[in-house]
């Protein structure tokens, strides 16, 4: 489903567009694709904004040449996976802790693409995935005192094979906070980023032009349009 869907989005890039390039394993596949159409002529002078450290490695692996966002003038087009989705195209975003510099990336452009497998539809926010928090190292306590405040349960993220917590690419941790249900989306994300010591939050509300869905119809992949 990630690989038909991934496929589908890359369809909608053309020659000469500056793109945002998301972050997680459906995002992945999308580069890998965008840079072997590049390597076979297909594409010419596209340029991409990564939106994380993996996106910036995938990029140079496979030849798409990269600019930051400063300096650019425009972007066509950026295109990410997403955690979890509701029918408002409302989004939690940072399973792969990158929610900071893919807002800032995703907001930028022209048109935002969001890619997903059917498993990440959800009525409600909140009800199957945490919602993940960039926090200054210094302030992780009082910044998950403040959650648990808020009704949620907050956990600092830890690392697999590093000691410790895990560490973004702009050196900060992650809390995942996990709420029942998250019934005002565009109300938590800015009461969120208003707690001192908070980052982004993985919050994404009416920002996603178009969700492209995957999934599997009568034994058979199929993509469709939320
Ligand atoms: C990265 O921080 C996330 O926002 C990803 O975009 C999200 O976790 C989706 O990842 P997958 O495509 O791997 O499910």
């Amino acid at each position: 489903m990630k690989h038909e869907v991934a496929r589908a989005a890359a369809q909608g890039v053309e020659s000469g567009m500056t793109l945002g390039l998301g972050s997680g394993s459906t995002a992945a596949i999308l580069i890998e694709d965008l840079g072997k159409r590049l390597q076979a002529g297909d594409l010419t002078d596209i340029r991409g904004v990564p939106t994380s450290f993996q996106a910036t490695i995938l990029a140079q692996q496979y030849g798409i040449p990269l600019v930051t966002l400063n300096e650019i003038d425009h972007m066509d087009l950026a295109i990410d996976g997403a955690d979890e989705v509701d029918p408002h195209r409302n989004l939690i975003k940072g399973g792969g802790g990158c929610q900071t510099r893919e807002k800032l990336v995703d907001c930028r452009a022209d048109r935002f693409v969001v890619v997903v497998d059917a498993t990440k539809l959800s009525d409600v926010l909140g009800s199957h995935f945490p919602l993940p928090v960039e926090v200054l190292p210094d302030a992780y306590r009082q910044v998950m005192a403040r959650l648990a405040e808020m009704g949620a349960q907050p956990e600092l993220r830890m690392a697999v094979r590093k000691a410790g917590p895990v560490v973004t690419d702009q050196g900060n941790l992650l809390v995942d906070a996990k709420f029942a249900a998250i019934n005002d989306p565009a109300a938590l994300e800015k009461d969120i980023n208003n707690i001192p010591g908070v980052v982004e939050n993985g919050l994404f509300v009416g920002m996603a032009d178009e969700v492209l869905v995957g999934e599997i119809v009568d034994g058979k992949s199929a993509v469709r349009s939320l």
